[in-house]
């Protein structure tokens, strides 16, 4: 398959085709990713939880994007790439949101930007897509907004939210971001959300109505084993695989029978003799 573009994905949604996303952040993990039809992958600043084990996204930092970033990149042959700005990163001054976007496009080799908020944020948004950068928004349930809502709580709730997240999706729209996150929406808002902008909606414990789905790779693998929030399903079970995998390593290097002779380079350039006389040596 081609390499996705903004365009072949906008052209998804109008042929009603659903958009596939999931999180990745290393190189291994990106090559398996892109040989199995996913559309798009998300270098989330979830790295700050799943990866480097913060409690929030929040102490996530630019440098630590672009290494994420760039080991993703050299790993994608078909998926489109978009790279998380983290916290603190575009919220500052449009000056500095265009300066981080075009860093984070030009150190990792990605094809689009994500940032949080929505009619918050429009000016931030505007300026990276003139400067030539496409956008993906993220309105709902900001992460990085914690500490504002509290927790990580369903947002859009009540006539006056839902209208306000509505509002949110049409100022992104309007800003120029081809593509919105919708997190931790009410399915049916999201469907509305979804019926009246022409950008592309990802769902994340939103509902089947967007256009397409994003899940956290660690969450949807059964790698996360610590916590699983209500909208994530298990496609695989590959936490419990490899702690399998890792007992029956310990055992076998426990019990000796690990490695075998085939696992070994028999060949040496040493004769017995010369290794006898070193034994003998020392
Ligand atoms: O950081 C992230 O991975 C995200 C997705 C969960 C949407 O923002």
């Amino acid at each position: 398959m081609a390499k996705r573009t903004v365009a072949t994905l906008l052209e998804m949604k109008k042929s009603g085709q659903k958009v596939s996303q999931v999180t990745c952040y290393d190189y291994s993990t990106m090559s398996l990713v892109d040989q199995c039809g996913i559309d798009t992958v998300l270098v989330g600043d979830s790295l700050g939880m799943t990866m480097q084990g913060y409690e929030t996204t929040l102490p996530v930092t630019m440098d630590e994007m672009i290494v994420y970033g760039r080991s993703v990149v050299r790993a994608s042959k078909e998926v489109f790439v978009i790279m998380d700005m983290p916290f603190m990163s575009y919220q500052t001054s449009v000056e500095e949101a265009v300066a981080n976007a075009g860093r984070l496009i030009k150190e990792t080799g990605a094809n689009a930007v994500k940032l949080e908020g929505g009619a918050a944020v429009k000016e931030q948004i505007k300026a990276i897509v003139d400067a030539g950068i496409p956008v993906c928004a993220h309105i709902g349930m900001t992460p990085q907004s914690v500490n504002v809502f509290g927790g990580f709580k369903v947002q859009g709730k009540g006539e006056a939210n839902a209208e306000r997240v509505l509002q949110d999706a049409f100022a992104v729209q309007e800003a120029g971001a081809f593509m919105c996150v919708l997190e931790c929406v009410p399915p049916k808002l999201a469907a509305l959300i979804t019926e009246k902008v022409d950008m592309i909606t990802i769902g994340i414990g939103a509902g089947a109505g967007c256009d397409g789905q994003v899940l956290v790779w660690q969450d949807m693998t059964g790698i996360n084993q610590q916590f699983t929030p209500k909208f994530v399903k298990h496609f695989g079970e590959i936490g419990e695989a490899l702690k399998d995998a890792f007992r029956a390593y310990d055992a076998e290097v426990k019990a000796g029978t690990f490695p075998a002779a085939e696992h070994s380079f028999v060949k040496s350039d040493c004769s017995d003799e010369f290794l006898e006389g070193l034994r003998e040596k020392y």
